[in-house]
């Protein structure tokens, strides 16, 4: 048995955190796995989930409710993505249904489309996500890539990106980054989005927007949905992955939801029924103690606004770690532009910096990040940032 595997490769951001843990230096710094950390460094548990947890503390939970809480979950989340107001949910034309975080949410996508589009391929930014590409390959449906992200300025390559969704054939499947793009933290403009959305329409793509991370672009969980309201008001059909791993600090609780906007109520029954199917296959149900959290949070008016508030506190936190890794590089003469740091946006700083540059820092400073350069500006803090400067300028002044 099993003589023919070989060892897989190693994941590209897990690996990073094996890596940093295997590390017995103090001043080992982890800017890796892109999810929250406070300024101390610390995995957070905001304050909204404590007064869900209490709430919810001893409160026996039966079997029976899954269901309910799911769908408020679904109604809920589709609110944040849509609109509080949005049409769509009044018509009931949203097939949504609660997923393992954004993963299980793409991974639920990824199997409707092979499903019923055998021969479509996903159209995945370059670059983007590592893990967009496993979980479509698994999923067995062709990839292709689009260009996204400029090497020189930092930013968008939106005349390449543009070429790219022309010359796609007509009806294909896009996937995109609504907010927070990661790796880059590079994001279209507003009239970016609507350009594309015009052009989407005129191809009759399909796009499918993974969005992890909303609220870390902005601060406003609105504000970051706004390429997905465009593509509303511009009357598409569209895919949709959310994830609360990052903007409610629940990483390990695996908790999301996939939605697909349908022509009308009786399809989007027909496509919920299709995801449900497929869920069922995969892991039979997901877990209920994050869906309470999350539900709790979301359907309880003051809860919901603490979270809110929360949010933005933890993007602000990271837009002043922006600031200040910045500043400290400037600071100590470095001989290279780093304004792309402040420019970019979410979670992510796609720095430039090389795989040597990457081995460098983990080896002589004990700085992990992943091979490309990402670094997670979540796990810099107040305290670490000038060794991080110092480190980053000592493997690039050369
Ligand atoms: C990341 O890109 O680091 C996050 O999305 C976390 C993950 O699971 O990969």
């Amino acid at each position: 048995w099993w003589e023919n595997a070989s060892p897989a490769a190693k994941d590209p951001i897990t690996g990073v955190t094996e890596a940093f843990l295997a590390d017995t230096n103090p001043h080992k710094i982890n800017l890796g796995v892109g999810a929250y950390r406070d300024d101390e460094g610390k995995p957070i548990v905001l304050q909204c989930v404590r007064n869900a947890e209490a709430k919810i503390a001893g409160c026996e939970f039966l079997e029976a409710n899954a269901t309910e809480m799911a769908s408020s979950l679904v109604e809920e989340s589709v609110k944040l993505a849509y609109g509080e107001h949005a049409r769509v949910l009044k018509e009931g034309r949203l097939a949504g249904l609660q997923a393992l975080s954004g993963t299980g949410a793409c991974r639920l996508f990824a199997e409707l489309q092979r499903r019923f589009y055998p021969e479509l391929p996903i159209y995945l930014p370059r670059p983007t996500w590592s893990n967009h590409h496993n979980v479509w390959r698994d999923a067995q449906v062709p990839q292709r890539t689009f260009q996204y992200y400029h090497p020189v300025s930092k930013g968008l390559n939106f005349a390449a990106l543009v070429d790219d969704v022309k010359n796609a054939p007509d009806g294909s499947v896009f996937l995109l980054h609504p907010c927070a793009h990661n790796p880059t933290g590079v994001d279209p403009t507003e009239e970016q989005w609507r350009d594309i959305s015009y052009l989407f329409k005129v191809k009759n793509h399909f796009p499918f927007f993974d969005m992890a991370y909303q609220g870390f672009a902005s601060g406003d969980l609105d504000m970051d949905a706004q390429a997905i309201r465009i593509f509303l008001e511009d009357g598409h059909l569209i895919g949709c992955a959310q994830s609360f791993a990052k903007n409610m600090g629940l990483y390990g609780h695996r908790v999301g939801c996939v939605s697909v906007l349908c022509a009308d109520a009786k399809q989007a029954v027909v496509v919920k029924s299709q995801m449900q199917q497929i869920a069922r296959a995969m892991y039979g149900s997901p877990p209920v103690h994050g869906l309470l959290l999350v539900s709790t949070i979301l359907s309880d008016p003051q809860t919901k606004s603490l979270w809110v508030k929360e949010v933005k506190v933890m993007a602000n936190r990271i837009k002043r770690m922006r600031t200040a890794l910045r500043e400290n590089l400037e600071k100590l003469g470095s001989p290279l532009n780093w304004e792309h740091i402040t420019n970019q946006v979410g979670m992510f700083c796609f720095s430039g910096l090389t795989p040597d540059h990457v081995d460098r820092l983990a080896r002589e400073f004990h700085v992990y990040m992943t091979r490309d350069g990402r670094i997670s500006m979540a796990g810099v803090t107040t305290s670490n940032v000038s060794y991080l400067a110092d480190a980053i300028h000592e493997v690039t002044k050369h």
